[in-house]
């Protein structure tokens, strides 16, 4: 049996242990803003939080995942008022959506780190992080705005 703990809440699960996180995230749990994109580490549409860190859920073994404290973009914020969803708000990030929820979870991963990323902090903290329309500018505005820089 593995023990997790998801956005706050005491999780078991009692099969595969080489199932990825984010099959449990989504098919059990119902905790559908986590995205698949590519499923082979490649993409970011599927970053969650580990222990504070982001992580490719789809490259998270279940085995991996236990003990741990995993948070999904549904747990970042009560409300959704992390300063991050707010300036994705205030800055109109996304287009059609899909890789956003990914992008902001890295991009928290990150200004817990480092609460104000130069320019080149963003650039390679973020490069894994596909958008396939092509947000990355809004997005670094975005961040910059959270993080209380002048955008
Ligand atoms: S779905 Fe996990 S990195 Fe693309
Ligand atoms: S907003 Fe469409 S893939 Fe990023």
């Amino acid at each position: 049996m593995i023990q997790l703990t998801v956005n706050g809440k005491s999780r078991q699960f009692d099969g595969d242990p080489d199932m990825p996180l984010l099959w449990f995230l989504r098919d059990e749990l119902q905790l559908t803003g986590t995205k698949f994109g590519c499923g082979m580490g490649l993409c970011g549409a599927c970053t969650v939080h580990v222990n504070g860190a982001a992580a490719r859920s789809c490259l998270t073994p279940m085995s991996a995942a236990a003990g741990t404290k995993i948070t999904t973009i549904e747990g970042l914020a009560p409300k959704g008022e992390h300063p991050l969803q707010k300036a994705w708000k205030a800055c109109n990030v996304p287009q059609c959506g899909y890789c956003q929820s990914g992008q902001i979870m890295q991009a928290a991963a990150m200004l817990k780190r480092k609460p104000k990323p130069s320019d080149h902090d963003i650039d390679s903290e973020m490069q894994g992080n596909i958008c396939r329309c092509g947000t990355y500018q809004r997005i670094r505005e975005a961040i910059k705005q959270a993080a209380g820089a002048k955008a």
